[in-house]
């Protein structure tokens, strides 16, 4: 798949997620077979700019291009001074933030609010299309809500506006992350245009990549919460695309490395306190499914420094590597999205999002930390 000038490795994307998919975790995504990575979204308030928040988010020392930063608000002039704010601090691609149900974004009429304002789409498009010279992308739901899935009008207003790709996440505003995504709008929207498209949401499992991309037809698939605490979940699903089989699991000795590394890189990016304290929950979705992960994660509370945490993490695998070569994983614990079972992922939803209520989901509180 290409966005602009950019051949992108492969069509696994990792989410842009706030409060999760910083600088070292996407790097660790790209590492390990991701073809393509957005940023965590970046306010478009100048006033902003400023923040420690904003300041971590804009730094891209050593990110493997194309450097793709997601900006978020709803106003095109604004928007267009963050895009070109953005570009000059590294970005590659420009990616919109017209996905995001949260609260905190929503209220300021953002986000995926914007979807009930086509106008105002065509005008955010084009304005920020006109300020970099960089290809500039849009992230959508479906719609604002089950009675309006516009998803299909958005992406041509997007193309004629010049957007050079569009991510379409399978669910309403409205539904939040509630209820099966559904797939027929994103298949719909892929027919409709000619830029590329990439499918979103409740990819948990390979087969579940490999059965979106099929009745779809999108160009690409966006692996967000089945991410956490699984980084090596695209290189498994680009072995299952190429193969049709399974890698298995990483061994407890690999798996450790790549968690002390990425511990390495996060308290490097975070510095000592902030680096302890944003590390658990990455700590805590590594374990989610492995046996004894309830025990480290009480341990992993009570530790204070990087070298307490370091130790917690050392223990806890030298009594798993003691037990088992490749990790234990227990399926049904799985930090993902849970729709595993092909016939559920692929269930077309007309109801009204409320069937049920998909782990892992997100409230905008990452926003707020
Ligand atoms: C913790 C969290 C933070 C998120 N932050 C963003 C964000 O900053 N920008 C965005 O466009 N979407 C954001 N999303 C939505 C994801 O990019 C993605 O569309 C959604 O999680 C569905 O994909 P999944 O089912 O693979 O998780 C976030 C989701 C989660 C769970």
């Amino acid at each position: 798949m290409r966005i602009g000038p950019y051949s992108l490795p492969n069509n696994l994307v990792v989410a842009p997620m706030a409060g999760v998919t910083d600088r070292p975790f996407r790097v660790l995504c790209r590492r390990l077979g991701a073809g393509y990575a957005v940023s965590e979204m970046v306010a478009s308030n100048p006033r902003l700019f400023d923040t420690g928040k904003s300041r971590l988010r804009t730094d891209h020392a050593g990110e493997p291009a194309p450097v793709a930063v997601q900006i978020a608000g709803a106003d095109p002039a604004l928007m267009a001074e963050a895009a070109r704010y953005n570009v000059a601090r590294g970005a590659q691609i420009i990616d919109i933030n017209m996905g995001c149900p949260a609260k905190k974004v929503c209220n300021a009429a953002a986000g995926s609010a914007l979807l009930a304002n086509e106008p105002l789409v065509a005008a955010i498009a084009a304005a920020v299309v006109r300020a970099v010279d960089v290809p500039v992308t849009l992230k959508i739901r479906t719609g604002p809500h089950p009675g309006a899935r516009n998803a299909v009008a958005i992406a041509r207003i997007a193309e004629s506006a010049g957007i050079q790709a569009l991510t379409v996440h399978g669910r309403t505003r409205a539904c939040a992350f509630v209820g099966a995504v559904e797939y027929d709008t994103i298949a719909a929207v892929k027919r409709a245009v000619s830029i590329p498209v990439i499918a979103n949401g409740d990819v948990g499992a390979p087969e579940v990549a490999q059965a979106v991309l099929a009745h779809t037809g999108a160009d690409a698939v966006m692996i967000g919460r089945a991410a956490q605490g699984r980084p090596w979940i695209f290189r498994e699903t680009l072995h299952y695309l190429a193969t049709g089989t399974h890698l298995p699991p990483p061994t407890v000795a690999e798996a450790r490395a790549l968690i002390v590394e990425h511990l390495a890189d996060h308290y490097a990016f975070y510095g000592e306190a902030a680096g302890v304290r944003t590390a658990r929950k990455h700590l805590g979705w590594y374990t989610e499914a492995l046996a004894g992960g309830d025990a480290f994660r009480r341990a992993m509370c009570a530790a204070q420094t990087t070298d307490d945490q370091l130790a917690v993490v050392g223990r806890y695998f030298d009594v798993l590597a003691a037990r088992f070569h490749r990790l234990p994983y227990d399926p049904s614990r799985y930090r993902a999205p849970g729709q595993f079972a092909l016939g559920t992922a692929l269930r077309a939803h007309h109801g009204d999002c409320s069937t049920h209520t998909t782990n892992g989901q997100w409230d905008g509180e990452a926003l707020a930390a």
